[in-house]
């Protein structure tokens, strides 16, 4: 009798849907919050460095995110060519993180070390000049563009309240380190800086 009721009213059954959802996801993600493995950072994790965080903030702003993950999925494939997958731990700093869901390009997760700076340097002003057949666009102005570091620290104390263990030392130093220096040398840092951090051995 009740059921006929819930059938019959489509708004009712709607809202007893989300409502059962909504246990199931919980019951799902809650525990996640929980768990040291994903929410403690991986061994050598570290917090970006004030130059590598403004790195990282050009990356969102030219939109790099729309073809490159930053994610090796468990997959041979994926770890045939890129490395040891990504773990939640080595992301833990990482506000908002770059995961990413499109693979133009290939994935970025483990890039620091491949490639000198220099290679970067090129490639970013002109991808064609190191690797002929790319189709990913040229970021010449990143190269002209100077950072002031005015807002570095400011960021910095955000991230120190969403958990990131930033030292006062560190954040008094970030105007003076990223002040002066091009887009291209934070972007790359921060390239640079995008490695396998765990504990077993790739
Ligand atoms: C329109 C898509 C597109 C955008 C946007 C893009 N890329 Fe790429 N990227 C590619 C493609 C395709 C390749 C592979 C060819 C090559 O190496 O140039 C690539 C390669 C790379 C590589 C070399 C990866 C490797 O393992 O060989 C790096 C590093 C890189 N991109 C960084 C960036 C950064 C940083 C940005 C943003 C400033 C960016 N890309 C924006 C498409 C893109």
């Amino acid at each position: 009798m009740s059921h006929e009721i819930v059938e019959k009213k489509a708004a009712l059954m709607g809202v007893l849907i989300a409502i059962v959802i909504s246990i199931g996801g919980l019951v799902e993600i809650v525990p996640l919050y929980f768990q040291s493995s994903v929410v403690q950072a991986s061994p050598g994790v570290r917090p970006y460095s004030a130059l590598a965080l403004e790195g990282r903030d050009i990356y969102v702003r030219e939109g790099c995110y729309n073809c490159h993950s930053q994610m090796v999925r468990t997959l041979k494939g994926d770890t045939d060519r890129y490395g040891h997958y990504s773990l939640a731990g080595e992301s833990v700093y990482d506000h908002p993180f770059q995961f990413g869901s499109k693979r133009t390009g290939p994935d970025l997760a483990r890039v620091g070390g491949r490639y000198s700076d220099e290679w970067h340097r090129i490639h970013l002003i002109n991808p064609r000049d190191v690797v002929p057949e790319s189709n990913m666009p040229g970021f010449p102005w990143l190269a002209e563009n100077k950072l002031d570091g005015a807002d570095t620290s400011g960021k910095m104390r955000v991230l120190r309240i969403l958990g990131a263990p930033y030292s006062d030392a560190e954040i008094a130093a970030a105007e003076g380190e990223v002040k002066g220096r091009s887009e291209l040398e934070a972007v790359i840092v921060y390239l640079q800086t995008l490695k396998y951090h765990g504990s077993v051995a790739q």
